[in-house]
C-alpha cells in the first residue's frame, strides 16, 4: 500500500512559554485506510492536521504528504480538508461557495456543472437558497465537508466533522468515509464521537497533551469485550491528576 502521509516526531508550540501543543507525534497513513486521531479538548489534534495541510509550520519533525513537503502545491491539490469550524464569505450562497472552491481547484465548466449539484445534494443543501450568514453551525459543517470532497482528494481530513451534525448527517458522513475508503482514498478523522470512530477507522492514535498515549489497529487498541470509549476514558484518566468533577454547591441541600 502507498503511504499517503507520514509524520515523524512532530512538535509545535504556539508561544515560547507555552507547553508543547504537539510533542513528538509520529504516525503513517496509507491509501484506503481510515485513521482516527482521538484525544480530549486541547490534546493537539487540530494542530496536527493543520501542519499536515500546510496551514501551520511545525517547530520540528518531518511531514511527508504524498512524498512531498506539505507546502508543495501538487501535494496539496490531492488533499481535502473539512476544518472543525468552517466559515465562508457570509453573503455567498452554498452553490456560490462551491463555485469559488471549484475555481481554486481549476475545475472546468463541465466538471463544475456535474460536481457542484451532486455535492450539494450529498450535503443536503441542494434546496438551500439563503446566504451563509443565515446558516446554522451544522449547515456550515455540511458545506465544509462538501467543499473538502469537491476536488476528489486522495486524502480527506475531517476535523470533528460530525460535531454539529444531525443523525442523518452523521450517517451520511459515515457512508461517505466507507465509500471513499473502498475507492482507495485515505481518511484522517479527528473526532470525539468514539462509537463512530470505532465503526469506521482501521487505525487509531489516542493523543493527550500533545503526545500519543496509544496507537495501533482498532483490535490492538480495543481489547475483546471492551470498547473504544472505555479504553479512551481509562487511558486519559490515568494520565491526568485525579480531580473531583462536581462543583461543591451542586450536591448541597436546599
Ligand atoms: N492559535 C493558537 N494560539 C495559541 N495556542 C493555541 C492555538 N491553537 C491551539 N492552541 C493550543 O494548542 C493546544 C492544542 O490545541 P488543538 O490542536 O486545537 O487541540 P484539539 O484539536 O485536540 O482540541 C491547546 O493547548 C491550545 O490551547
Ligand atoms: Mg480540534
Amino acid at each position: 500500500m502507498a503511504t499517503v502521509v507520514s509524520v515523524q516526531n512532530l512538535r509545535k508550540r504556539y508561544r515560547r512559554r507555552d507547553p508543547w501543543a504537539v510533542d513528538g507525534v509520529t504516525f503513517e497513513l496509507e491509501a484506503g485506510q481510515a485513521f482516527g486521531l482521538l484525544g480530549p479538548n486541547g490534546a493537539g489534534k487540530t494542530s496536527v492536521v493543520k501542519m499536515i495541510a500546510g496551514l501551520l509550520r511545525p517547530d520540528s519533525g518531518t511531514i511527508s504528504l504524498f512524498g512531498s513537503d506539505p507546502g508543495n502545491p501538487a501535494a496539496r491539490a490531492e488533499l481535502g480538508l473539512a476544518p472543525e469550524d468552517p466559515d465562508f464569505p457570509k453573503f455567498l450562497r452554498a452553490p456560490e461557495v462551491l463555485d469559488y472552491f471549484a475555481s481554486l481547484l481549476g475545475l472546468d465548466d463541465e466538471e463544475r456543472k456535474r460536481r457542484i449539484p451532486e455535492t450539494l445534494a450529498f450535503a443536503g443543501l441542494e434546496s438551500e437558497r439563503r446566504q451563509v450568514r443565515q446558516f446554522s453551525k451544522g449547515m456550515k459543517q455540511r458545506l465544509g465537508i462538501a467543499q473538502a470532497i469537491l476536488g476528489r482528494p486522495k486524502l480527506l481530513i475531517l476535523d470533528e466533522p460530525t460535531a454539529d451534525l444531525d443523525p442523518i448527517g452523521r450517517r451520511d458522513v459515515r457512508a461517505l468515509i466507507e465509500r471513499l475508503k473502498e475507492s482507495g482514498v485515505a481518511i484522517l478523522l479527528n473526532s470525539h464521537l468514539l462509537s463512530e470512530v470505532e465503526r469506521v477507522c482501521d487505525n487509531v492514535a489516542i493523543l493527550a497533551r500533545g503526545s500519543v498515549l496509544k496507537e495501533g489497529t482498532m483490535s490492538e487498541v480495543v481489547p475483546e469485550g471492551s470498547n473504544l470509549e472505555e479504553v479512551f476514558v481509562q487511558l486519559i484518566e490515568a494520565n491526568q491528576p485525579q480531580r473531583d468533577h462536581m462543583p461543591s454547591f451542586i450536591s448541597e441541600r436546599q
